[in-house]
């Protein structure tokens, strides 16, 4: 079957350059991996794209904590990200990053081709402001009490326990996260894209670019008019510069997307190929094709603001969004707390990628529906499937034929060329279950395949056979071997370094799709080397328990770490808040809680002596980037003031700041120790900077 080619460009939603790639991001870079290799495969000009999503206020504010510059926390998220793919055996045509001079170039011509086209205008709104930080709060970095039903500790825009949404401005008692004062309300001056102009041309462009699934829950959004969207924020802010519009950025999301498109000029560069083909409108060839792999979470503006966009700077829409749901482990939603929050990385510590490769396709399909990891299902199917039917039927096939007879493959038999004909026969069905990402129905076809060929191979039992009958056996061999040739061909674009062994042991080349058509007869097979192992399910429980937050990050118990005096009611409200009467010994604490006390190495840059008060020292502290503070420490009793100056310490830096008899304290000094003399600041070792996180 001769097959037209077609130029496509594949996309998978640009991972955040602050975290790193767990295995709920697996699921989509994974099914894109298979689909783009499936493409290949057949023969096509595909491209996979995709890049590190590296603007925004997270990582700014991430990049702070650590002491470094943004540059270098996306620098290193890339690294990170690039290794966790490769040994994913995820093959980017191109990974990339946001922060690239393309990406600027290509930001600013969309801004100004919306802007000069009216379909941008700029009004001045209301948002909390901290003084402290200097910033605008976007609403994750506000928290407070939930205006409709009183949870505490709930984020700007939405409430954790009842689900109600609001602006951060009803949020009763807000605070910074970041630094946990009171944020101010602030004026600034805003660019709005009006979304609404393209109301129309979206609600017909929808349903013929997304399953009916998902149009037809956009389409609710159509009741109303679409609001316009704020495409820009305030300075400071890690991100381009808006042109004509000093201190303001373009939002994240603006730059994200067209991402994709300035790693594909990155790669037409590269590869000498026509850009403006592919991606202009006004330049764009018939015949180019254009996908998103998305998660059901960014539908909203991979359908709505991206669409409008292009239209509106004049670029080519995308043929189709594909939209996946999430990852669940065991029925649940990921935990950190359970150890189902797995990072790739924790699990390339234990396990082989190959399994989750082949795990994720036997469970995928193209609907939103969620996917399930569950840890007993996982090594029952890599073990009796992957291993016990497919493996093992080239694994016996080889090393009969090579141990107990010469290791060349003969002809078929009839019934060998029957059984063949019949794997042959499956090609294009299993071809249409990739083509419409269908992975799970694909490997259900290529599993009853091998149960054939299992049977087939128990039936004629060539074992017994080869006693007998050396030529019947060498037919038997040659037939088993070709199915599971054309096996490992089917599931190439789910394991492609399977596949290459199997072409190495038979003596070939790498597969292409249409290699399934062949027939291997009368050639010599090389040595059997072990293409997978049995996975065992401890393995994944050490997984699992690697993911938990570790012992050394939770608060032990016994350590005897207070502060003192003056501090200690402070401490007092910030860690008892809402928790039972105090005991003698605390109770154990999520990794979360403890992940909102922000130590920091403190130096101590004054230190004075509060004569009226018996305890009490004034101390003023550089905390580095977190500037400097005043802290009224209780342990006078243990220290001079001239002796505490020039020191390195340890201090909590986001204790909401009390104002006390003596003034202000805007932190905890952290002491150890039963009191009076016996009471003991901390010392970081030399090296240790002010403001470094302790961890
Ligand atoms: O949701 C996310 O993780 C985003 N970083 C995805 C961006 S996709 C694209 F628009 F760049
Ligand atoms: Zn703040």
């Amino acid at each position: 079957m001769s097959i037209t080619k077609r130029n496509i460009i594949a996309t998978a939603a640009l991972p955040y350059a602050n975290g790193p790639i767990h295995l709920g991001h697996l699921v989509e870079y994974l099914q894109a991996d298979f689909w783009t290799r499936f493409q290949k495969m057949r023969g096509h000009d595909c491209r996979y794209v995709c890049a590190d999503d590296t603007h925004g206020t997270p990582i700014m504010v991430k990049a702070r904590e650590l002491g470094i510059r943004p540059e270098e926390l996306i620098e290193r998220s890339f690294q990170e990200h690039s290794k966790d793919f490769a040994d994913f055996g995820i093959h980017f045509d191109i990974y990339s990053s946001t922060n690239s001079e393309e990406n600027r170039q290509l930001a600013e011509e969309f801004y100004i081709r919306m802007r000069d086209q009216g379909h941008t205008e700029v009004r001045k709104i209301q948002q909390l402001y901290c003084e402290h930080d200097k910033m605008f709060l976007p609403d994750r970095f506000v928290k407070g009490t939930c205006p409709t039903c009183g949870a505490a500790d709930q984020y700007g825009d939405s409430c954790d326990k009842c689900g109600a949404t609001y602006s951060p401005a009803e949020l009763k008692g807000p605070y910074c996260s970041i630094c946990r004062n009171t944020p101010v309300p602030k004026g600034s001056d805003h660019v709005f894209f009006k979304l609404n102009d393209f109301r129309d041309f979206l609600q017909e462009w929808m349903p013929a670019h997304t399953s009916r699934e998902v149009s037809s829950k956009l389409l609710e959004w159509f009741k109303d008019d679409l609001r316009a969207w704020d495409i820009s924020r305030d300075e400071p802010y890690f991100g381009f510069e808006i042109p004509g519009f000093k201190g303001k950025y373009f939002y994240v999301w603006l730059d994200a997307p067209i991402g994709y498109i300035a790693s594909t000029w990155q790669l037409c560069k590269k590869q000498k190929d026509d850009f403006d083909s592919i991606w202009r409108q006004s330049n764009s060839k018939a015949g180019n094709e254009i996908y998103h792999f998305i998660g059901k979470d960014i539908i909203y503006f991979h359908c709505l603001f991206w669409p409008a966009m292009l239209k509106a700077a004049d670029f080519r829409l995308p043929n189709q969004v594909f939209v996946h749901g999430f990852l669940t482990v065991n029925g649940e939603k990921m935990s950190k707390s359970k150890g189902t929050f797995i990072s790739a990385r924790t699990y390339l510590n234990h396990l082989d990628p190959m399994y989750l490769r082949y795990y994720y396709a036997c469970k995928l399909t193209s609907s939103l529906n969620d996917v399930d990891l569950n840890v007993e299902d996982f090594v029952g199917r890599v073990n009796s499937d992957l291993i016990g039917k497919i493996t093992n039927l080239g694994s016996r096939g080889a090393q009969m034929l090579s141990k107990r007879i010469d290791g060349r493959l003969g002809k078929l038999d009839k019934e060998g060329e029957l059984l063949v004909a019949r794997a042959q026969a499956r090609s294009e069905s299993i071809a249409a279950h990739f083509e419409a990402r269908d992975f799970a129905k694909a490997l259900t076809e290529i599993r009853e395949l091998a149960d054939e060929a299992n049977k087939y191979f128990d039936d004629k039992a060539p074992w017994n056979l080869i006693k007998e009958d050396v030529p019947g056996t060498r037919a038997v061999l040659t037939a088993t071997l070709n199915i599971f040739r054309i096996l490992a061909i089917y599931l190439k674009p789910v394991l492609p370094e399977y596949a290459d062994k199997v072409a190495s042991l038979l003596g070939e080349s790498s597969y292409s799709w249409a290699d399934a058509q062949k027939i291997l007869q009368e050639s010599s097979i090389g040595d059997y080397q072990h293409l997978a192992v049995r996975v065992e399910l401890e393995k994944f429980q050490r997984v699992i328990e690697d993911s938990k937050p570790s012992e050394a990050a939770a608060p032990k118990a016994t350590t005897d770490v207070a502060a003192k005096s003056a501090t200690k009611s402070a401490t007092k409200s910030a860690a008892t808040k809402g928790a039972p009467p105090a005991t003698e010994t605390p109770g154990e604490i999520e990794f979360d809680d403890f992940a909102k006390v922000d130590l920091r190495i403190a130096k101590i840059l004054e230190a004075e002596e509060i004569k009226e008060a018996d305890k009490l020292l004034r101390l003023k502290v550089d905390l580095g980037e977190l500037g400097q503070r005043q802290i009224i420490a209780g342990i006078k009793s243990a220290y001079q003031a001239k002796d505490l100056v020039g020191r390195l310490t340890v201090v909590v830096a986001n204790l909401k700041p009390r104002k006390m008899k003596f003034g202000m304290s805007e932190g905890m000094v952290l002491a150890a120790g039963p009191g009076g003399k016996d009471l003991f600041i901390l010392s970081p070792d030399s090296g240790a900077q002010p403001g470094q996180k302790v961890k």
